[in-house]
């Protein structure tokens, strides 16, 4: 089994005393395979079973023994199974993490079903009492910076969300947001349609969604809130940098004057041990 990659990224946020944490995304455990017809090391030429628990585990040993929390944005599990929570239940019972929910955290198999809010919310009953975080909206205050997650998993961002990150940003630390999916930017939008059709990002703007194949567009528009979110993000000085996952790349780009980073899937042995400083 190959080792596993620790990219290593300094995030300037002014703090005096840097910070470390471990970005972990897209870890895609598949025990107990649901679909009887397609497994995903044939989606993804990957040995998927094999390789992302072996990754995983991997990377909490290393942040257990530097002693840095693990933040994870999301897909953890590639559909939801008895064996994917037993892995969960086990592995996340001594970690220090925080956890920002994915698509995929969500689904019996992705394509499987309408992916609205009403099955989100039907779904979310199945993961929840697996995870610590809130699943929805969270925080932790670490050393003077606060990690808050939100799921936009659905390319979605609530106004109800909106609100309670205000209310975090009342608090006057220095934020670090972590969501699943990223905001749009040119650069990331870019280097995801040289694969892709569309890009997968929050917030992507109407001339580049007509671009995108139907069924992808009405997935991926940015409702009225969204908009409303994006642009209280984008001018909230306090909300220093952007932690992602979903798009399965290693990229970083600047959103509205904001490092904005994403990690590649962990089940292809990339993590990422992050600064502040
Ligand atoms: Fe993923
Ligand atoms: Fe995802």
């Amino acid at each position: 089994m190959k080792k596993l990659n620790i990219i290593r990224t300094e995030i300037p946020i002014g703090l005096e005393k840097p910070i470390r944490f471990l970005h972990v995304t897209d870890t895609h455990i598949t025990r107990d395979d649901p679909s009887g017809r397609r497994r995903r090391e044939e989606v993804f030429n990957v040995d998927y079973e094999n390789c992302a628990e072996d990754y995983f585990l991997q990377a909490i040993d290393y942040a257990k023994k530097e002693n840095i929390p693990v933040l994870h944005t999301g897909d953890m599990i590639d559909f939801l199974s008895k064996g994917n929570f037993d892995f969960m239940d086990e592995y996340f019972a001594d970690l220090d993490y925080i956890y920002a929910a994915g698509n995929h955290d969500f689904c019996h198999w992705v394509g499987r079903a309408k992916e609205d809010y009403a099955y989100k919310w039907e779904m979310m009953k199945q993961i929840a009492p697996h995870v610590k975080s809130n699943l929805y909206f969270d925080s932790r205050v670490i050393d003077g910076v606060n990690f808050v997650t939100l799921d936009d998993s659905y390319y979605l961002i609530s106004d109800g969300q909106t609100e309670m990150l205000r209310a975090e940003v009342a608090k006057g630390y220095p934020i670090v947001l972590a969501m699943h999916v990223p905001f749009y930017t040119k650069m990331f939008a870019e280097a995801i349609m040289q694969e892709n059709p569309c890009a997968y990002l929050t917030g992507a703007p109407e001339e580049l969604l007509a671009s995108y194949p139907e069924d992808r567009r009405c997935q991926q528009t940015p409702d009225t809130a969204t908009l409303r979110a994006i642009d209280y993000i984008k001018n909230e000085p306090l909300i220093k940098a952007i932690i992602t996952g979903h798009v399965h790349r290693n990229l970083e780009d600047i959103f509205a004057g904001k490092p904005q980073i994403a990690t590649r899937g962990s089940y292809e042995g990339d993590v990422r041990e992050c600064v502040l400083c």
